[in-house]
């Protein structure tokens, strides 16, 4: 029995390889991809989304969600993926359109119909922030929710404090943190340094000769030299489909372990940050008073914090082939 999987994306170069990833796994069966504005506008990531599902020859139904962020202008990500967000190789758009149904209220019809679904997001928290606002009972039905997100005590690859996702709509991130669900933290540090697929990992995937290596490898030439001058990092570095490993395949997780997270929504010097009580010192009386209406209902969140990078690069490989 395959698993149920509903995925959030603001579809980008490296979200469309974590949807081939999961759309091409025999291990799950996505129910529904539910699109949010992040890397770009919310009408280029639909677009994206449909071109992927069509390279894959799935019909799985795609739900256009958030135009933008609860509370803040959305500020894309073009600089790293391109102005399509997919490295900007002139793919022609797809027939296919979007449901006509909000993805806010396709993830809460999704819950419902399937009891224990796993949800991954892979950007900005919007379309689920709306979904748990929509109806909160979709907490107690959800079975996993792996969120692609957040720099756990390590510096943000969007401001030295925040991860792009958390920093675009830090207001959803918090009321996500806040619902009660149980979260898997993947951070954007376990898509780094060796996790990174290096030029000879490249070839190798090119040598496929698949139209899913070759798709995956281009799309990502641009975000392949806006990563190096992010980071001096050689390499394709892809956070969403290390997400998806971790969806995919839970025991690539080698160590994690359970935090209250809170996110900075207030400040402009660390907005978006993803603070993680590792040392699990607020629990201790001196800080409860100040956070506890907040701990109510808060579930510590599974921060991992160390993946099988060899696992992972095989999964990929074997996505690709
Ligand atoms: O910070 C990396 C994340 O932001 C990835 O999901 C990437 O696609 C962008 O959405
Ligand atoms: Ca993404």
């Amino acid at each position: 029995m395959r698993r149920v999987v509903l995925i959030d994306t603001d579809t980008a170069s490296d979200d469309a390889v974590a949807l081939i990833m999961a759309l091409r796994s025999p291990l799950v069966e996505v129910a529904a991809i539910t699109v949010v504005a992040g890397n770009v506008p919310l009408e280029q990531a639909t677009r994206n989304a449909l071109f992927t599902a069509e390279l894959c020859g799935s019909k799985v139904p795609v739900f256009a969600g958030a135009a933008k962020p609860l509370q803040r202008e959305l500020e894309p990500a073009t600089w790293f993926h391109g102005l399509d967000g997919l490295g900007d190789c002139g793919y022609a758009p797809v027939r296919r359109i979007a449901e006509k149904t909000h993805a806010a209220e396709a993830i809460v019809a999704c819950v419902h119909e399937n009891p224990g679904l796993e949800v991954i997001t892979l950007g900005p928290l919007t379309n689920l922030a709306l979904a748990l606002a929509l109806d909160p009972s979709i907490v107690g039905k959800i079975g996993r929710c792996v969120v692609m997100g957040g720099a756990p005590c390590c510096e943000g690859n969007v401001t030295p404090a925040a991860e792009f996702n958390i920093w675009v709509d830090p207001e959803a991130a918090r009321a996500v943190l806040l619902s009660g669900l149980g979260i898997e933290l993947v951070g954007w540090q376990l898509s780094r340094w060796d996790a990174v697929v290096s030029a000879p990992e490249i070839e190798a995937i090119l040598a496929l000769g698949t139209p899913f290596a070759e798709f995956a490898i281009r799309c990502n030439g641009r975000a392949r030299e806006a990563y190096l001058v992010q980071t001096a990092e050689h390499g394709i570095s892809l956070p969403d489909p290390v997400a998806m490993s971790v969806l995919l395949q839970p025991q690539l997780v080698l160590e994690a372990s359970k935090h209250f997270v809170e996110i900075e929504t207030a400040s402009a010097l660390t907005r978006g940050m993803t603070v993680v009580d590792r040392l699990n010192n607020s629990g201790d009386s001196r800080n409860t008073k100040l956070w506890q209406p907040a701990r109510a209902q808060m579930q510590p969140a599974s921060v991992v914090w160390k993946l099988d990078v060899a696992g992972w690069k095989q999964l990929l490989l074997n996505s690709l082939a």
